[in-house]
């Protein structure tokens, strides 16, 4: 936990925005696998922990915005507890360390709830993720699940918040930067033809569990870097391939990293791979130099566009004018997604709180319809401590080939018989995060190794 005076500032700063009523915030449960003493892992919500740090199990808080009460509501062990789980540190004495000194059994949270709608009072809650939370507010509120609207003064709030991070926040994020760049490191030395993508990844998430970190997302492993999320790990390594690595750690205080690198299987990059890799690298250098306060997202997204139609044109993939290209989305047979979004707590920060609040303003809403840009998670004008990250790529998905390629789509700026050339190529992205400082922008971490040179050097040592 960082210090009782971080999370009483951060309250006061959210309550500050409020005249009256009362914020509810609800903490995750343990969720079952397949019964109900066998959960998954626990996460605290990250709202939760911004603003109180408490890492246990089915809790709830509220801040009484017009009796000045921060209450949680949540139970201590009770003996059989004990005797299967030890005894831990008491609830009382956690939330002490968050400056609550109001803990109240979770029971009591029905009671305080019913009391304030009897008197007709404001209760505020976020969009709840978790299927209980929803049961949860359904049964507090006495309404359908379909019926829950989360509270928009509430969720902008709190976006306001943990969208500038605050410097302890900063160190947290290049902690899990730097762990996750020595778990590259480590995967770039270790792969070799004949391995399975599982070896790897098994490999990734002991080196996290090793630094007493979490994963902050599955890590993707894969020699099919064409498959965006892709979660199939049995592909073998085979020579002529390259393999990507989008893994990141999560700190023990919940802050992510989420970096990516893709590397040839054998010991050097081939011309074919040095070239595609070379856009690649380019878009992400073009991209990241323009990053600064004041710039809209979109734009380093549509600068990423840009740089890899001019190299595909280079490379004889693509033709025709590149703004053009651009404004008819022609780059998507090749970059079907967003360049990057926010990091945080949430390694696509605050994405339950809804990417209209979170990445877009009211004035420029998303584009939810056109296939790219529906894909592109941030949209709205930098600010100073803004955590992004910066991840062009270019993905060869034969199905989407065959697809544009049978509807003529774009003829007059793609060349699909040099694109069956590079068909089952599979996929390259580079992937690293930025802090956006009062004059540009600091990559976050050591560096990790990037250039063809660099990789190469890395792979032989
Ligand atoms: N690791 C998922 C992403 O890069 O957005
Ligand atoms: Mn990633
Ligand atoms: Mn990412």
């Amino acid at each position: 936990m960082f210090s009782e005076s971080t999370y009483i500032r951060r309250r006061q700063l959210l309550s500050n925005q409020f005249k009256s009523g009362i914020l509810l915030f609800l903490g995750n449960i343990e969720n079952p696998i397949n019964f109900e003493h066998n959960p998954y892992p626990f996460r605290q919500d990250s709202t939760f922990l911004y603003f109180f740090g408490v890492q246990q199990a089915q809790l709830a808080a509220i801040m009484d915005i017009d009796e000045g009460k921060t209450i949680v509501f949540g139970n201590e062990s009770s003996i059989d507890d004990i005797i299967w789980m030890g005894q831990l540190e008491s609830l009382q004495d956690k939330c002490l360390k968050s400056g609550v000194r109001e803990v109240r059994p979770y029971q009591e949270l029905f009671s305080y709830i019913t009391h304030a709608i009897s008197l007709k009072r404001e209760i505020h809650y976020l969009p709840p993720y978790q299927p209980s939370n929803k049961i949860l507010l359904s049964q507090l509120f006495g309404i359908n699940t379909t019926e829950i609207r989360a509270s928009v003064p509430f969720i902008k709030a709190v976006v306001a918040l943990r969208e500038r991070k605050e410097e302890l926040e900063i160190r947290e994020i290049e902690k899990a930067v730097n762990i996750t760049n020595d778990m590259h490191r480590m995967a770039i030395r270790m792969a070799q033809p004949g391995m399975k993508e599982y070896h790897l990844a098994n490999a990734i998430q002991k080196f996290a569990a090793d630094s007493e970190c979490g994963l902050s997302y599955p890590p993707i492993v894969t020699v099919r870097g064409e498959v965006l999320h892709n979660h199939f790990r049995s592909n073998t390594l085979e020579v002529g391939k390259m393999i990507l690595n989008d893994s990141g750690v999560e700190t023990s205080e919940g802050y992510a990293g989420d970096i990516t690198r893709t590397f040839p299987i054998e010991k050097t990059f081939s011309s074919v791979q040095k070239e595609i890799y070379q856009i690649v690298l380019q878009a992400f250098e073009a991209s990241q130099s323009l990053l600064k306060p004041g710039l809209n997202y979109k734009q380093i997204h549509l600068q990423a566009a840009t740089s890899l139609v001019e190299g595909l044109k280079d490379l004889g993939l693509m033709k025709g004018n590149t703004e053009e290209a651009v404004r008819n989305h022609s780059h998507t047979l090749f970059f079907q997604c967003g360049v990057g979004h926010m990091m945080g707590l949430d390694v696509h920060d605050m994405e339950d709180l809804g990417e209209q609040y979170v990445g877009y303003t009211a004035d420029e809403p998303k584009d939810t319809h056109t296939f790219g840009l529906k894909s592109l998670r941030l949209g709205k004008p930098l600010q100073e401590g803004f955590v992004v990250t910066v991840e062009p790529g270019i993905y060869f998905i034969p199905e989407l080939i065959d697809l544009w390629k049978s509807e003529k789509k774009n003829l007059d700026f793609i060349n699909y018989d040099k694109v069956e050339e590079f068909k089952h190529f599979g996929g390259i992205r580079i992937e690293d995060n930025f802090l956006i400082t009062a004059s540009g922008y600091r990559l976050l971490g050591n560096g990790l190794e990037k250039t063809i040179s660099e990789i190469e050097n890395l792979r032989q040592s």
